[in-house]
């Protein structure tokens, strides 16, 4: 077997760690989750999750890769020999699957949307035809999978190139420029007129919005956008070199994440109520209800498209760490070189991607429990397989692991000083596990039948 590879230094594992984070979860999906879940109420409950539950459940997977220093499966197999454990990572890599069969579909989209805002497109187009037409291109089979299949060839590329040249090079590059797309996007919301309205939602709560179903969207939520409970950070935490503080590390990912969820929030929504649309939409939101605000809005051409390259770069930079799980996993567990371990993966997901994307056209009439294949992947992952993941992982650390080398690992060996391990372990050995299982029950229906 060769050497495995590491990342070069601390700022190189944060920022692949926040390029994993950072990605369709914080730009199409928080923003109209906020907007379906009553913005600013919504927006409390997810804080929450990722503070006491998400921040907490990051150290640990960092911690349980770079003590193992294998790929999600491989580490639990050499901390707790013997033993079922390793089951957790088989969890994370069923979701690495799931979860990038229908995560590179919409990244395609994305590529779509760049090419219709640059050539203006919708210059002259009705806003009826302007969301028709997103209801017309996903409905149409060849090209959305035609582009899903192009990010599958870019992500492959990328992670064929390995660690240090591959991911932590293109994230080093883009996440850059990722910041300053939207710090730029963020500006020119402010300066629309009637953009108050969209603020106001955003910032004042109304707790009557808060149901069941919203606490457990938001926890999923705050699970998917971290990039938690799948091993992805298991496995990038396994790159990392002996001298990081991990615990920083993991505060400073999940800081980033939600600084770019929320302006990606004051990005959209305040634009989307400035030209009178609501935010409501749904997963259409930044594709149907946002190209009309770039029609209308003055230089929305260029902001459109800047918008829609900013999805993209996010994009990549997380279908990347979804790859490096499962290629981590045949190259280490199999010994398969990395060329065949990332084309065989990357074509067998490719595969249930094209299914993904055409069950929003020909295959739309047959449904799984209610659901399209697509639905069916995106519901899967962020409601079940990610907390399942999650509970999994904390209840190893917190009651299984012993704890001196939790602390050890955390502390690197006793050079940090760590004052907040006692907490952290207290979150980890009792409320982590309580608040996934209160959640799981409530988004079951449970209290509601009590
Ligand atoms: N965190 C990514 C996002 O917000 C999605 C993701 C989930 C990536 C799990 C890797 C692992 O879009």
């Amino acid at each position: 077997m060769q050497a495995r590879e590491t990342f070069s230094g601390r700022f190189a594992i944060l920022i692949a760690a926040a390029g994993s984070a950072v990605g369709l979860g914080n730009i199409w999906r928080f923003p109209y989750l906020a907007g379906q879940n009553g913005g600013a109420a919504f927006i409390i409950i997810y804080l929450i999750c990722v503070f006491l539950l998400g921040i907490p459940l990051m150290m640990s997977e960092f911690a349980i890769g770079r003590k193992a220093g294998r790929n999600a499966i491989g580490s639990f197999r050499s901390l707790s020999p013997g033993s079922y454990w390793y089951l957790v990572g088989f969890i994370g890599i069923v979701a690495s699957f799931v979860i990038l069969s229908f995560y590179s579909v919409v990244a395609g989209w994305t590529f779509e949307y760049i090419y219709q805002l640059a050539v203006n497109a919708f210059q002259n187009q009705s806003p009826q035809q302007i969301s028709n037409y997103f209801d017309m291109f996903v409905t149409g089979n060849l090209r959305p999978v035609l582009w899903q299949v192009l990010v599958m060839i870019l992500t492959a590329l990328i992670i064929y190139s390995g660690v240090k040249n591959g991911i932590e090079k293109f994230s080093k590059i883009f996440m850059p420029l990722l910041l300053l797309i939207i710090i730029i996007l963020d500006a020119r919301a402010l300066f629309l007129d009637g953009s108050g309205e969209g603020y106001r939602f955003l910032f004042t709560p109304d707790f009557s919005k808060i149901t069941g179903t919203t606490i457990i969207t938001a926890l999923g939520q705050a699970f998917f956008s971290l990039s938690l409970g799948m091993g992805a950070l298991i496995t990038y935490g396994s790159y990392v070199k002996k001298d990081v503080n991990l615990g920083m590390t993991a505060i400073g990912v999940s800081i980033i994440d939600t600084i770019v969820a929320i302006c990606a929030g004051l990005a959209i929504i305040p634009a989307v109520f400035a030209f009178g649309l609501q935010p409501g939409e749904g997963p259409g939101l930044v594709f149907k209800t946002l190209p009309v605000v770039f029609q209308q809005m003055g230089g929305g051409s260029l902001f459109g498209t800047l918008f829609f390259i900013l999805l993209a770069i996010a994009a990549i930079t997380s279908t990347i760490s979804l790859l490096e799980v499962v290629v981590a996993y045949m190259t280490e567990e199999f010994s398969i070189s990395r060329k065949w371990a990332t084309f065989s993966s990357g074509l067998a997901i490719t595969l249930l991607g094209v299914f993904c994307s055409l069950s929003n056209g020909i295959l739309s009439q047959y449904k799984i429990l209610g659901l399209t294949l697509m639905g069916l992947c995106e519901y899967l992952s962020s409601n079940i397989l990610l907390p399942a993941g999650g509970l999994c992982i904390v209840l190893f650390l917190g009651w299984f692991y012993p704890m001196q080398l939790v602390k050890d690992e955390l502390s690197n060996q006793n050079t940090l000083r760590i004052r907040w391990f006692g907490l952290y372990h207290f979150i980890l050995r009792y409320f982590t596990p309580v608040a996934i299982i209160l959640v799981f029950l409530n988004g079951f229906g449970f209290f509601y039948w009590l």
